[in-house]
């Protein structure tokens, strides 16, 4: 029976590019789709960006922007790397769209409606100097355990304790270096403490095959239901100043942007059926009827440190709107993706990068090939290591299955017409097989397997099973050595080259249709090479080429790796051409990386008895303290300074003043009129990083 499916890929937050982690997901979820459209299911495959939130408003701010400036900016450089990976959305949306405003709106008013909101004051730090209240990220101060300077909250650097915020010694606000004050406000809270939450969400998790078994026992756990603590109520406002969605009966106060970012699913999936995109992907219904008829599957493709806000809050905030809203029938879950066995970081997206992946010239479809064959339906992290990558692709995808088509299409263009020939099974019972047969027959009859692979998410599995067919199609090619056959005279020689290449061939175009959801351009290649009347799908597992099937003329179809890409894509920097003479004052990356830039928390500042231009500055470089003479004495009062991050040359050798010894120096703008600024970096950034 034919299935209709609503698939998405977690939301990227507007405010960075996309990096290999999210790249990873949607590798993942695309071949799980172009796997179900080869079934013949009709799937709506739906992204879009995540553009609520503090950090997004915070960041546009520090860039002189508004938040939507920003998020479109984000959003114009997200179609490279979709294309640029085969990405075959059908549509990538915004969460910062009326759309999703009046679903988040239209969710609060019947969960508010349901008897599921509640509302309580909280006490909250809240930084005097930006005005606005600060989530626990912006919270930095001395860990109360172990002394260390400079710690979040949330777990110390130093000695791993958790601490609360109110807990910190000295806290100060990240954003602006205040001392934040206790304030209180009135919040907003989903109650999934109450009973029908708690009952549903159980239903939920047990069903059977909804989740993966680690994830439905991390949710159960969550829930309390294994002894843990009992689920709280959920935190869904945020006062003024916040980048998101109005609360509609509470001026000043926003949703939260873990509230309207899922419903952004719903937004994209409504904007993409009101824009007609659904319509001519062959979906005739209205946005409606297509996501409240029982028989729309909705599915999410998430990574595991998201499971709380699918598994709980995002079921439950569906059931309990209500219809047309219906709960999500999967969530399926992967874990997280190492390069050479580094742990990404989340914002930054270390070790490999995607853009510079598709600039190299690398082939998409080898990280695609090569991410499939790692990928298993559990949770577990995958290692992207270039050694492997270099020896999956070379050997395996090129040395075996392309191997194939290389071996024998020339012969079939040159001794025979372009023409196949018939190579159908004898149907005759008792007849004895052929090792043309036998062979044959075994990758026809892996269909039903690896279909099972691939639906079950098990994508290294289903290309261990390709590849071991291709290596029996090789060996197959060896023992029958057509290229030997070919130089003789003789006819039943001749015969037997043309039956081995036109196995062969059979063979590679089964191959290739058990790989096209993993490589959707090579199979688009093959598919033109083998000159088939149609893109293959899943039934053409079935048949063979007829007898007489002509073929096109065999054309390189795959480079291998070259491993000096594989340097190149990891290089530090990328190599910096030499200055010609006539060329301005340039200086090579490497002299630039001389300079030891750090970001710096001036802890003290201070005048200097006697000196018109300079301030003392006591600077704290997260650990190691430097004193530092500035001529900004025109521009700052010092107590003014105090707290606020800059920038410093830590490796400039010390110079002796007549004040005493500057240890390097803070770095400033000035243009021809009086001013002179200090320069400070992002929020977010801490003391001792290094700036490059
Ligand atoms: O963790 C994240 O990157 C979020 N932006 C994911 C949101 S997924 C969905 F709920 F929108
Ligand atoms: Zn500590």
């Amino acid at each position: 029976m034919s299935r209709t499916l609503f698939v998405t890929t977690a939301l990227p937050y507007a405010n960075g590019p996309i990096h290999i982690g999210h790249v990873m997901e949607y590798i993942q979820a695309d071949i799980w789709v172009r796997f179900q459209r080869m079934q013949g299911h009709r799937v709506h495959f739906i992204g879009a960006d995540d553009a609520h939130g503090a950090p997004i408003m915070l960041k546009a701010e520090a860039e002189g922007i508004t938040p939507q400036q920003l998020v479109a900016r984000i959003a114009a450089g997200r179609p490279q790397y979709l294309h640029g990976f085969h990405l075959s959305f059908d549509h990538w949306y915004t969460t910062d769209s009326p759309e999703n405003t009046q679903l988040s709106q239209d969710v609060y008013r019947r969960l508010k409606e349901a008897g599921l909101i509640s509302s309580r004051p909280i006490e909250q730090f809240y930084d005097p100097v930006k005005g606005m209240f600060l989530a626990d990220r912006y919270i930095k101060g001395e860990c109360p355990n172990c002394h260390a300077k400079d710690q979040y909250a949330d777990a110390c650097e130093v000695c791993s304790i958790v601490n609360a915020p109110t807990d910190l010694i000295h806290p100060y606000s990240s954003l602006t270096g205040a001392v934040p004050v206790l304030k209180q406000s009135d919040h907003l809270f989903f109650r999934l403490s109450d009973p029908r939450c708690l009952e549903f969400l159980k239903g939920w998790i047990d069903t059977p095959g909804r989740l993966q078994p680690q994830v439905a026992n991390k949710a159960r756990e969550w829930l309390g239901s294994g002894g843990g603590i009992e689920l709280g109520d959920w935190d869904i406002s945020r006062d003024a100043p916040y980048f998101g969605i109005p609360v509609p009966d509470a001026p000043g106060k926003y949703f939260y942007v873990w509230l309207d970012a899922p419903l952004g699913y719903l937004a994209a999936l409504q904007n993409y059926f009101t824009s007609g995109k659904a319509r001519t992907n062959g979906e005739t219904r209205s946005y409606q009827e297509f996501i409240t008829a029982p028989q729309t599957e909705q599915i999410h493709f998430i990574g595991k440190d998201i499971i709380y806000f699918h598994t709980l809050f995002w079921p439950a905030m569906l059931r309990f709107a209500g219809p047309p809203y219906k709960v999500p029938d999967n969530v399926y879950v992967h874990g997280f993706i190492t390069v050479s066995g580094e742990k990404m970081s989340k914002s930054r997206g270390t070790g490999l990068s995607p853009l510079r992946y598709l600039d190299l010239g690398m082939d998409p479809e080898w990280l695609r090939y090569y991410i499939a064959a790692k990928l298993n339906g559990n949770v577990e992290d995958i290692d992207f290591s270039p050694d492997d990558f270099l020896a999956r692709v070379n050997s395996d995808l090129v040395g075996k299955y392309i191997n194939i088509a290389s071996r024998c299409a020339g012969f079939v263009t040159a001794r025979f017409g372009g023409r196949l020939k018939d190579v159908t099974p004898p149907t005759e019972i008792g007849e004895h097989p052929s090792q043309a047969h036998v062979t044959l027959r075994s990758v026809a009859e892996a269909s039903g397997r690896i279909r099972g692979h691939y639906e079950a998410r098990e994508f290294g599995k289903a290309l261990r099973e390709i590849m071991l067919l291709a290596d029996l199609a090789n060996q197959y090619i060896n023992v029958n050595r057509p290229w030997d056959l070919v130089k003789t005279s003789s006819q039943s020689d001749l015969e037997a080259a043309h039956e081995t290449c036109s196995v062969a061939l059979n063979i590679f175009r089964l191959l290739t249709l058990y790989l096209k959801p993993v490589l959707p351009e090579l199979a688009t290649k093959v598919e033109a090479f083998l000159a088939l009347r149609k893109p293959l799908s899943w039934d053409d597992a079935d048949v063979l080429l007829p007898e007489g099937h002509a073929i096109g003329r065999y054309q390189h179809l795959m480079t291998r790796v070259d491993s000096k890409q594989l340097d190149a894509l990891f290089a530090i920097e990328p190599s910096s051409a030499s200055p010609s003479p006539a060329a301005p004052p340039t200086i090579s990356i490497d002299e630039f990386k001389r300079i030891d830039l750090r970001v710096a928390r001036i802890a003290g500042a201070e005048r200097v008895e006697g000196a018109d231009k300079l301030l003392r500055l006591t600077l704290d470089l997260g650990g190691e303290t430097r004193t530092v003479f500035a001529g900004i004495k025109s521009s700052y009062e010092p107590a003014a300074l105090v707290g606020k991050l800059t920038v410093m040359v830590a490796n400039l050798a010390p110079r002796k003043m007549k004040f005493g010894v500057s240890e390097g120096m803070v770095l400033a703008a000035s243009g021809s009129g009086p001013g002179i600024y200090l320069l400070s970096p992002d929020s977010g950034a801490a003391p001792g990083m290094k700036v490059s």
